[in-house]
């Protein structure tokens, strides 16, 4: 067991150690990794890495009285990010500090919601859809509610008439996903928001994902549903900005449509002897680093910025997809409208493929619904989707042929 220090190190030996201590690590943008990792060239990196060291050490807790330029920040990216999603003239949002705390807090925000709208309710339940992100497994545990998760994904989207069965007396809040993470498609959110105006429920767009690819996206792309504020029952909309928004780890957004629903995730105490705490959401001290990095990036790119990544990006998918497509026994899962996709065999077993892939030092995901390998791509990817497509194609035949056969390892998607 790791004994807490006893005396000093100095910093020149310690870097040393660490340096040595992330030798095998795994380069975070590696270009030979699909995992998520979220890298729009160099130029966009170092817009991230200053904005963030600039304000390292500024806590945004602190920001409204001390460091006004990142409470501006703040107040400006989410007037951006309404735009961004046609929010309405009422709609606004706050920052948090990644996916999972923004998920939540949408859950908080509904079960707050129904206290007044539907007192009746004695044990809140929320419908998501089986592809649904297990952020919602996490938040039902935390905020004393019920999951339940849909049982099937009929052409990789939701089950919209299960969806509508699983309504009972005490639902009070149903998701759709911008996209889910295990398939690159959209959910029909329009779809989803007519059922939960007919029901009178919260709808919960996921897009952490998506938030800040299909704005873009669907200037190239008619099959891209409108997921945002144009649909008129979607109530709030959760999107990362440390993920394809490109900012440095840390901050994502949760808007709303009528911004006076995030009063209920605001909590404002001052009956002790430290004066009034006032924050908008769980967190504490939030890193100002995180705030102005995406502040940044958002200026830096804007949205020229990110729709030519987004068209590089698309561009580059498709070569991909091409590829996968033209070799013996391969297929893609659905046609992802988004970064991250997945494709499988109906011939010869796709794992045995994966641990092939994996033998040749390619980081790829596996996935299950159908057992597939996922590839999450980024610009980094750019320069080796040859190399990748030419060791796919061999792997494959060597599967068929039984030269490789699988190693039996299971889907793991996070394991912190
Ligand atoms: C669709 C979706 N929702 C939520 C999350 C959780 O985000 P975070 O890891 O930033 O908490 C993810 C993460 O990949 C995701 O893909």
């Amino acid at each position: 067991m790791t004994k807490f220090p006893k005396s000093r190190t100095n910093w020149v030996s310690l870097k040393e150690s660490m340096i040595l201590a992330r030798a095998t690590d795994l380069t975070w943008n590696s270009e030979r990794s699909f995992k998520p990792a979220y890298f729009a060239g160099n130029d966009v990196l170092e817009v991230a890495h200053e904005g963030y060291k600039m304000y390292i050490d500024e806590n945004a807790l602190y920001g409204k009285t001390s460091y006004p330029s990142l409470y501006r920040y703040e107040t400006e990216i989410i007037e951006m990010l309404v735009d961004l999603l046609n929010g309405p003239k009422n709609s606004g949002g706050s920052l948090t500090s990644g996916g999972t705390e923004s998920n939540i807090i949408a859950m908080n925000t509904a079960r707050e919601w129904a206290k007044e709208h539907k007192p009746e309710i004695s044990f809140p339940e929320i419908i998501v859809p089986r592809t649904a992100h297990p952020t919602f497994e996490k938040g039902a545990k935390i905020l004393q509610m019920k999951v339940v998760r849909l049982d099937k994904s009929p052409n990789l989207q939701v089950d919209l008439v299960g969806m509508e069965q699983a309504i009972n007396t005490n639902t009070v809040m149903v998701v759709g996903s911008a996209p889910p993470y295990p398939y690159g498609h959209t959910d029909p959110i329009r779809e989803i928001g007519t059922i939960a105006a007919k029901h009178d429920l919260w709808l919960h767009v996921d897009g952490c994902l998506g938030g800040f690819i299909l704005p873009f996206a669907r200037e190239f792309d008619p099959s891209i549903p409108d997921f945002d504020f144009s649909v008129p029952s979607v109530n709030s909309i959760s999107l990362d900005i440390h993920k394809y928004g490109y900012a440095a780890k840390g901050v994502s957004a949760l808007m709303f449509q009528n911004k006076s629903h995030a009063d209920y995730n605001r909590t404002s105490f001052d009956d002790w002897p430290g004066g009034l705490y006032s924050t908008p959401n769980l967190a504490g001290s939030r890193s100002g680093g995180a705030i102005a990095s995406a502040w940044a990036v958002i200026n830096y790119l804007g949205h020229e910025g990110y729709r030519d990544i987004v068209r590089a990006l698309i561009d580059l998918r498709r070569e991909f997809v091409v590829g996968i497509d033209a070799i013996n026994g391969l297929s893609m899962v659905g046609n992802p409208q988004t970064f991250q996709f997945a494709f499988s065999s109906d011939a010869y077993d796709i794992f045995a493929v994966a641990d092939g892939l994996s033998d040749l030092g390619w980081h790829i995901g596996r996935a299950l619904e159908p057992k597939s390998v996922q590839l999450m791509i980024t610009m980094s990817h750019k320069p080796i989707v040859g190399e990748f497509l030419s060791d796919l194609a061999s792997i494959s035949n060597r599967v068929e042929n039984g030269t490789i056969t699988s190693r039996n390892i299971g889907p793991v998607y996070a394991n912190g």
